[in-house]
């Protein structure tokens, strides 16, 4: 007889406990824990393994290349780390209907083309919606096959009739294993399905997709669960009423976390930006606004002009307001700081609103310098040069500081045309040779010199 046990999990994020509590102990997230009920076998369940190859030296070890395969996407292959690596396991998280499904159809539509077999698992949707999808982002393919089904087991039957070389999983939440009783989408279900799936793409060289969908708290699934156990995680960004896209990856085993990659969604599908600072600078007028700056920010190996905008106004509340939507909240008080003590800017009666145009979120100090000339300008009612990009770090002491790649960053302001670049003070020779006016600045008060002009 197998042995029944329940146990309460919480769905932020897996924390176990025999007994019901109100606020999970382990992330603090209240009335997160449910009661599953588990149906072990009597057989434990195998543990995945990757290889039993013996124990040997570090110095005996030969290193075997990982095959990278491409997605027809160069912006998916610039995040995955040059390609889906063969044998591992992909999540793709994101809100629902931001459009993981179409990218990933589309991908699939892409790899089947080049003679891959796919095997699309779709557990949310039936096969002719699939096709009427499929139909309408041009997919077709006789490598592509669609196989409704919800249960892991029937999947995993398939895999070995069809024997594919890709599995997609759509999505994780809405699969099951028979093994235990617990209802799909429960943190049980998703770590069991996921842990045989990972079997899978390590045993039998396949490569694996799952889609995944953020929760309300802003975790997959009930969540972060599932991150330590995949390869590769990336999420899909981006706000559902407008048709940018960004993919960012998280976790890469196979390349860097560092870039991004963007997308447009079209009525025909997810279109490539391949120069998403002109898709950053669209919606710019020409008239240049109190509060309006361009920076030039780093994305990985690229470099991405984005326009940050501040407002400044006498506050109506007891204390003042500081509010940030794609910087960090501190790094905006600090940046308050050095502007009221270094300038002599007194924010102590003022909101402070400061908004990164595109939905990017900048994490870098290169952005310092933007910022704050955004606060000042509007503070002060004139307005940066609109033909002027701004790069550079604020020291506590209100010196500019050196940033990495600024020739790169220079590089792409001057590709679109921008006339003026405000960068650090050097002690050395700019690499390379550039067609645009460089104007070097010591401290924040020489900057705001430099670019300003009554409005
Ligand atoms: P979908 O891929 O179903 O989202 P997810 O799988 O992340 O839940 O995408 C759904 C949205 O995408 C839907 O609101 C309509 C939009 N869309 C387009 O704008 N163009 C298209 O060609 C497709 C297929 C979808
Ligand atoms: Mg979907």
């Amino acid at each position: 007889m197998a042995k029944v046990k329940t146990k309460w999990v919480c769905q932020n994020c897996g924390y176990e406990t025999a007994k019901y509590i109100g606020k999970c102990p382990d992330c603090g997230a209240w009335g997160t824990l449910t009661e599953e009920v588990e149906v072990k076998n009597s057989q434990p369940l195998k543990s995945v393994v990757i290889d039993e190859s013996p124990v040997c030296l570090i110095n005996e070890i030969e290193i075997t290349e990982s095959i990278k395969l491409p997605t027809g996407f160069e912006e998916l292959d610039r995040v995955l780390g040059g390609g889906l690596v063969q044998g591992s396991l992909v999540l793709l998280a994101g809100d629902p209907g931001i459009g993981k499904s179409t990218l990933v159809l589309q991908t699939a539509g892409n790899i089947c083309a080049k003679g891959k077999k796919l095997l699309y698992v779709c557990a949310e949707e039936s096969g002719s919606q699939v096709k009427l999808r499929a139909q309408r982002l041009n997919v077709n393919s006789d490598n592509l096959y669609v196989y409704s089904q919800t249960n892991l087991e029937a999947v995993i039957t398939q895999i070995n009739n069809i024997k594919p070389e890709i599995l997609v999983i759509d999505s994780i939440q809405s699969i099951y294993t028979s093994n235990i009783t617990s209802s799909s989408g429960s943190v049980s279900q998703i770590r069991e399905c996921t842990n045989a799936l990972m079997d899978m793409a390590k045993n039998k060289n396949i490569t694996v997709i799952v889609i995944g969908h953020v929760t309300k708290e802003g975790n997959i699934a009930g969540p972060k669960v599932l991150e330590h156990m995949v390869d590769t995680v990336i999420y899909f960004e981006g706000d559902k009423y407008k048709s940018q896209r960004l993919l960012r990856s998280i976790k890469n085993r196979f390349g860097s976390t560092n870039e991004i990659g963007v997308f447009n969604m079209a009525d025909s599908g997810l279109e490539e930006v391949t120069n998403p600072s002109e898709l950053f600078m669209k919606e710019r007028t020409d008239n240049a606004t109190p509060g309006s700056v361009i920076i030039a920010t780093n994305e990985g190996t690229r470099a991405l002009l984005v326009e940050v905008q501040a407002l400044v106004g006498a506050t109506s509340y007891p204390s003042p307001r500081r509010v940030s939507t794609g910087v960090e909240f501190n790094r905006l008080l600090q940046i308050i700081a050095v502007l009221e003590k270094r300038i002599g800017i007194n924010l102590s009666k003022h909101d402070v609103y400061v908004n990164v145009i595109g939905g990017i979120e900048i994490d870098e100090p290169a952005a310092d310098l933007g910022i704050a000339l955004a606060i000042a300008t509007c503070f002060r009612d004139v307005v940066v040069d609109p033909d002027c990009v701004i790069i550079g770090e604020i020291s506590l002491s209100g010196e500019i500081r050196n940033v990495s790649n600024l020739e790169k960053r220079i590089y792409e302001a001057q590709k679109l045309g921008f006339k003026k670049a405000i960068i650090p003070k050097l002690n050395k020779k700019l690499n390379g040779n550039f067609d645009i006016e460089i104007i070097q600045v010591p401290r924040l008060m020489n900057a705001i010199s430099a670019c300003c002009s009554k409005k």
